[in-house]
């Protein structure tokens, strides 16, 4: 008797699942928010009231909503799977987008909890605030450490802002200069 394997070639079979194309360009969305607000707070005067009642509060809310979606991502990727890479790709940009794409994961993480970890340790922090309810602040107060996260906080935003760059440059090289020869990964992510 022979046995025949189907294979799923159908569009939507190499597409991301729906669940994670939207958690994607939520995520995507809230980060390039979050990286305008963080630039714009800082360079506020004290004296404008939005500083502190309006672009902090909420700077930490959507900060934390993103590390939030990180997880849930990560989780729709174990229980869901991804489709198998796309063919356009050679060996080694396979390797390339799998490495960028830990790069942003793990980016994704350390952003805000490094900015959780800078308000914390702040003596005069105003709480973590997330939609209306404050988190505990669970660090020991220390503003010489609250320092050091502070900067921290800044170059790995900068060091995300520079990965999601590359992200994106390397999805248009494909969808502009790859057209015609296969599945263009951009379309696995619409
Ligand atoms: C993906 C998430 C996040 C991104 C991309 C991000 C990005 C940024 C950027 C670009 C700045 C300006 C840095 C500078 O030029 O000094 C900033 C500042 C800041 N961020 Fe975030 N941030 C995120 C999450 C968070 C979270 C979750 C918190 C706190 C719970 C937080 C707290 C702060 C604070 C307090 C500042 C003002 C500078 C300071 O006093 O440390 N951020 N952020
Ligand atoms: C802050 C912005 C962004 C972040 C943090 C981000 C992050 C990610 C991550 C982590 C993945 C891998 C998903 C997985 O397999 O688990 C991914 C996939 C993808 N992203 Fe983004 N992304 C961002 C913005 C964008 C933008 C603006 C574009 C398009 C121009 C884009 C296009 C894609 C594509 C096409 C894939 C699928 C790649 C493939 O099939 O190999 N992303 N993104």
């Amino acid at each position: 008797m022979t046995s025949m394997v189907t294979r799923d070639t159908s569009v939507e079979a190499k597409k991301y699942p729906l669940a994670m194309r939207v958690v994607h360009w939520l995520r995507a969305l809230i980060i390039f928010g979050m990286i305008w607000a963080g630039l714009t707070m800082v360079a506020m005067n004290d004296n404008v009231p939005a500083k502190f009642e309006l672009f902090y509060p909420y700077h930490k809310s959507f900060g934390i909503l993103v590390f939030l979606l990180a997880v849930t991502q990560l989780i729709l990727r174990t229980k869901g799977g991804v489709p198998p890479p796309s063919t356009i790709l050679t060996p080694s940009e396979i390797v390339l987008s799998r490495w960028l794409h830990r790069a942003l994961y793990a980016l994704m993480f350390a952003v805000p909890l490094v900015g959780y970890a800078r308000s914390s340790t702040y003596s005069q922090s105003d709480g973590v605030y997330f939609f209306g309810v404050t988190l505990p602040e669970l660090l020991p107060k220390d503003d010489h450490v609250s320092a050091m996260l502070q900067t921290t906080h800044k170059y790995l935003a900068y060091a995300l802002l520079a990965v999601v760059v590359i992200h994106v440059l390397a999805a248009l090289k494909h969808r502009l200069l790859d057209r015609g020869k296969g599945d263009d990964p951009l379309s696995r992510m619409l």
